[in-house]
């Protein structure tokens, strides 16, 4: 979709819908401004007024324009501006992108509420509609074969007086690039596992890093032989398709020194749970595992576009957990990339495998802060369910800017603990290291308590696990069914803090 501001005249700017926001003034729809702006008379206003309509937020209430340049209308209840938030904005863009797409649109006009209505600045404004209509309208179901013609709106004009052009333009230039990243992560966690492997997910990597004038490196089995990656190996083994592990690079602009930040992500093509194996009802979710690694290099593509004042390593360690007769086995000890032994007591457990040798190998490059993010336990969907994600790590800073992040893109986070006491129940027995905890106790927290063994001490480093909001079964008010793209852009969210 294209977006553009203009300042044209709203009763004569062409299109085939306007798009107005109506806010709610104690429970009832001010359709003062819209009157105003369309020079709607008597009759229309005693129209509105029967309607019914009470400008709830993410209400909708088309009809026929009179006196404007565009046959339709569409007032987008916005409800009260008190609990008007960047959550409710993206919302009612989503809703209201919808419902152009039924209407077969190809151009629709926005008329940008007053400032006066917003407790917040223009950019932000145009950069939440932007990201909740491309997310409200991301695409699905790319391998059906009978195709379903692509009718998404195609151009997008806000409109507003000439002083708040600027503002709002570069807010639209923000909310398409935050957008493209989240959509980016979303149609490769989408892809299914028979043809996303870990060699596909490299050159899905390659071919953005190309695009967005990222460096790119794959090391493939022999390379990550060299570098004693038992962990990235190990979880491979078992697969008939390889595993890889992806880093990308991208060098922000400026002489002045740059925050070096890592992000790491966990690429498990498809999680079957090795000769652990999961029970067969839902398997098929398990193609997900890879959302991670989705939400990774979303955030790269994002950083990238926004040009941001960093230095950002990405590192997806990829491999597909499968059961085979050369798969690990429990009680099998194997020996990660820094050194320390783990066993294995139950295959199942494999994304803190895979993650370690990929941390260990960021830590190689000295990062300032390294965050990494992945589906990794069912206990953390069971603590928190499916809008939250579990925020653990050994920074303050880092933790107070990545809750800071998710307030502000809405991928709501929160913060667990991460103590001696579960770092010590990870010790192994036969290994250094075992790779799970006792029982079902505090999985999530074991999880992180097994990672922070192969981060040094002095690395601020935040672990974000994503095993409940990465995937939704039934479609939300701004992701359709699959890969929400959780993630992308709440990390470029928190590099862009950083980098301030
Ligand atoms: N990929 C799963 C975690 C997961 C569960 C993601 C549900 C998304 C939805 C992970 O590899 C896993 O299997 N974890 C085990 C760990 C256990 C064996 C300690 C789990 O959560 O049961
Ligand atoms: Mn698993
Ligand atoms: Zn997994």
């Amino acid at each position: 979709m294209k977006w553009t501001v203009s300042s044209t005249k709203l009763v004569d700017t062409a299109a085939d819908l306007l798009v107005y926001p109506v806010f709610q003034i104690e429970g009832e729809a001010d359709f003062k401004p819209l009157l105003k702006a369309i020079g709607g008379g008597k009759s229309l206003a005693a129209a509105l007024d029967g309607s019914g309509f009470t400008a709830k937020a993410e209400s909708l209430l088309p009809f026929p324009g009179p006196g404007t340049k565009a046959p339709w209308i569409l007032v987008v209840g916005a409800g009260d501006t008190e609990d008007f938030g960047l959550d409710q904005l993206r919302k009612i863009a989503a809703q209201a992108a919808r419902r152009a797409l039924q209407m077969k649109v190809g151009r629709v006009l926005v008329a940008v509420p007053e400032a006066k209505r917003l407790g917040f600045d223009d950019s932000t404004f145009s950069r939440c509609w932007v990201e909740g209509a491309e997310m409200g309208l991301s695409p699905v179901g790319k391998l059906k074969t009978a195709k379903e013609k692509a009718l998404n709106p195609k151009t997008w004009k806000l409109l507003a007086d000439p002083k708040r052009a600027a503002a709002l333009r570069k807010g639209v230039a923000e909310g398409s690039s935050l957008a493209a990243g989240c959509l980016f992560a979303r149609a490769l966690v989408n892809e299914p596992p028979n043809i996303l492997t870990p060699v596909a997910m490299a050159s899905r990597a390659r071919a953005m890093a190309r695009n967005e004038g990222l460096k790119v490196k794959v090391l493939n089995v022999a390379q990550m032989k060299k570098l004693n990656m038992g962990g990235i190996l190990g979880v491979g083994q078992g697969s008939t398709n390889p595993p890889r592990l992806i880093e990308l690079k991208y060098t922000g602009p400026g002489r002045a020194k740059r925050p070096h930040i890592a992000l790491v992500g966990k690429g498990v093509t498809f999680d079957s749970g090795g000769i652990s194996l999961k029970p067969g009802a839902g398997m098929d979710l398990m193609k997900s595992d890879m959302g991670g690694a989705a939400a990774v290099l979303g955030a790269a593509l994002i950083v990238a576009r926004l040009k941001l004042p960093v230095d950002l390593t990405v590192l997806v360690p990829a491999a597909e957990n499968m059961p085979d007769g050369n798969a690990v086995r429990p009680a099998d000890v194997i020996t990660m990339a820094n050194g320390k032994t783990v066993e294995i007591l139950n295959t199942d457990a494999e994304g803190r495998l895979i993650l370690a040798d990929a941390l260990w190998y960021a830590s190689k490059g000295k990062p300032d802060y390294i965050i990494d993010t992945a589906t990794l336990t069912g206990a953390c969907v069971v603590a928190l369910g499916k809008h939250f994600a579990g925020l653990m790590g050994n920074s303050g800073e880092l933790i107070d800017t990545i809750k800071q992040a998710g307030g502000e893109t809405f991928e709501r986070v929160w913060h667990l603990p991460l103590v001696d006491e579960h770092k010590a129940i990870m010790k192994g027995n036969w290994g250094d290291l075992k790779n799970i905890g006792g029982g079902r106790e505090g999985g999530a927290l074991t999880a992180a308590a097994f990672l922070s063994a192969f981060v040094e001490e002095e690395t601020a480093w935040a672990h974000i696990d994503i095993a409940g909001p990465s995937y939704t079964e039934s479609p939300t008010a701004t992701s359709s069914k699959g890969g929400t793209g959780f993630g992308a852009r709440l990390l470029a969210r928190a590099v862009q803090i950083l980098a301030d």
